[in-house]
């Protein structure tokens, strides 16, 4: 029998782990899956293809055999991720102490679930929360599916460099004071350009309401593993992060941890809300790869992030060399919102040499092969991990030097954010982004959306600021912002009209 969600098997309770006799060199859950791929039994449960004899050729030959017979469910000697007493529950404590949490969990629905999770813990419909802007829209799905009122707050925007860092202490300080009922404050820190907030001093400002700070440190698994990397949001004194062990980590695409300290969290009320977001058949090749990155990193981790750094210090050096390009530096951390920088994400701005972003990832992906994680308008940005290697960076060095510098520098064509920064016109919509979601929707031609109440989050790249959210007042403003930053070549996501012609808005 395997251990279903609804039919695992209850073990005898186990005794607390004293976290000194934690032997990191162990990797539970991967040898358990292990020695399970191994077994040549006749197997009567899912998946369908039954160790691989049932996969077609064409995926069995691009995945391999071992990859399909590891591809196992909730046998016994597997435990259950959503009642861990086993091999699940060994490897998410390892996972606790080597990332710095007293408790751990894994997911599998990416840290989009672990965010979810978070805020259907933290707040009952109809509770505020305050929360970062630029947060990633996996927050404003938890905002719809907990019924959650958002106050939002403006991030630090960078107008030269047209880039959204953190939110400010002073920010959260104002917010708090002016709602001291509301449940939680999350903030994204590292944000996708690689620069942390001041997570200390939000933490602090929280822990004097008494309420806990989330923090989606999606970018950030690396941080406990060399003292060179910003202070990890746990250290920093946040009470819960949530991060994509997949995004700069070694694990799988999708796996990613969920890390709790401190009393201000409902544990058994966010061990609940994961089941909600979360398949009941959680795939183990990214459980185990998540035992297998934590292993990493807890025993070879600073040795390799050293050579990480030592990889990103020299192409950072090479790339400031080249003219026309330029780099986010540690240097420029020196703001409320901009308090460290992660060396090992390049942000090299392009438009210096007359071309923007999107122009230049074209080239470097056409007539290099040098493929960057993010490109904006200005900038290009490249994540550098224990993955990379020295022939990477020779290749990314060259392919920099070789872009072309057709035009005299030009400044940014985009409209100037300052309109739509802060104040927010009101930081507490008219209606919840869960009550926008329900509500009947009509589409209106744009020209006839304004004062209408919007049912979709639109956002521009760059900065990666929203526009509108769910449940708020569509203004004249918003709607010439977005029109201009399309005129102007910029991306806008969200909208379910992409050339903005059209907007859904609640039906009146
Ligand atoms: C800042 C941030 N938070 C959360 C997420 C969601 O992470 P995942 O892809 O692991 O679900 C992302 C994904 O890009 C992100 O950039």
């Amino acid at each position: 029998m395997i251990l279903g969600f609804s039919t695992h098997k209850i073990l005898p309770d186990r005794p607390r782990v004293n976290r000194q006799l934690l032997d990191q060199t162990q990797f539970p859950l991967l040898a358990s899956l292990q020695t399970c791929a191994n077994r040549r039994d006749a197997p009567f449960y899912t998946p369908g293809h039954k160790h691989g004899a049932g996969t077609p050729d064409g995926l069995r030959t691009l995945l391999g055999m071992p990859a399909l017979q590891a591809d196992l469910p909730e046998l016994p000697d597997l435990d259950n991720l959503f009642a861990p007493q086993g091999v699940i529950q060994e490897a998410q404590e390892l996972a606790a102490a080597a990332f710095g949490a007293e408790q751990t969990w894994f997911l599998t629905n990416g840290s989009t679930g672990g965010i979810l999770a978070a805020i259907l813990a933290t707040c009952h419909p109809g509770d505020k929360i305050i929360l970062a802007r630029n947060m990633h829209q996996s927050a404003i799905s938890g905002l719809v599916l907990a019924g959650a009122m958002p106050v939002f707050l403006q991030p630090e925007y960078d107008p030269q460099l047209d880039i959204a860092h953190s939110i400010t202490p002073e920010a959260v300080t104002e917010a708090l004071s002016a709602h001291p009922d509301a449940r939680a404050v999350m903030m994204v820190s590292p944000t996708y350009y690689g620069v942390c907030g001041n997570v200390a001093a939000i933490a602090q400002r929280c822990h004097q309401y008494s309420i806990p700070l989330l923090v989606d440190e999606a970018h950030g698994s690396h941080f406990a593993f060399h003292p060179d990397l910003p202070t990890p949001a746990l250290a920093a004194g946040a009470d819960l992060s949530v991060q994509s062990i997949h995004k700069t980590l070694s694990a799988l695409t999708q796996a990613a941890m969920l890390h709790v300290q401190g009393d201000r969290i409902e544990r058994d009320r966010l061990t609940r809300t994961l089941a909600l977001v979360q398949s009941t058949s959680p795939n183990y090749l990214l459980l185990a790869s998540l035992d297998a990155a934590r292993h990493q990193m807890a025993t070879q981790g600073k040795k390799l992030l050293e050579q990480t750094l030592s990889l990103a210090r020299q192409a950072s050096a090479e790339i400031a060399q080249i003219p026309g390009l330029s780099l986010l530096t540690p240097d420029q951390a020196k703001t409320p919102g901009f308090t460290a920088l992660d060396p090992t994400r390049l942000t090299v701005t392009v438009a210096g040499l007359g071309i923007d972003g999107f122009r230049a990832d074209e080239i470097l992906h056409n007539q290099f092969g040098v493929i960057c994680e993010l490109a904006s308008l200005q900038h290009l940005t490249f994540i550098i991990t224990p993955g990379n290697q020295a022939t990477d960076i020779h290749r990314l060095v060259c392919a920099l030097k070789s872009l072309p510098s057709p035009f005299s520098p030009s400044p940014s064509l985009l409209p100037p954010l300052s309109s739509l920064l802060s104040p927010l016109p009101s930081p507490l919509p008219p209606l919840s982004p869960r009550q926008a979601f329900c509500a009947p929707t009509e589409t209106l031609p744009i020209a006839q959306a304004t004062g209408h109440i919007s049912t979709e989050l639109i956002c521009p790249y760059p900065p990666g600021i929203p526009v509108l959210m769910p449940g708020e007042v569509v203004t004249e403003a918003a709607i010439a912002y977005l029109q201009q930053v399309l005129a102007a070549g910029g991306i806008i996501s969200g909208c379910s009209d992409p050339g903005l012609q059209t907007l859904k808005v609640v039906r009146m």
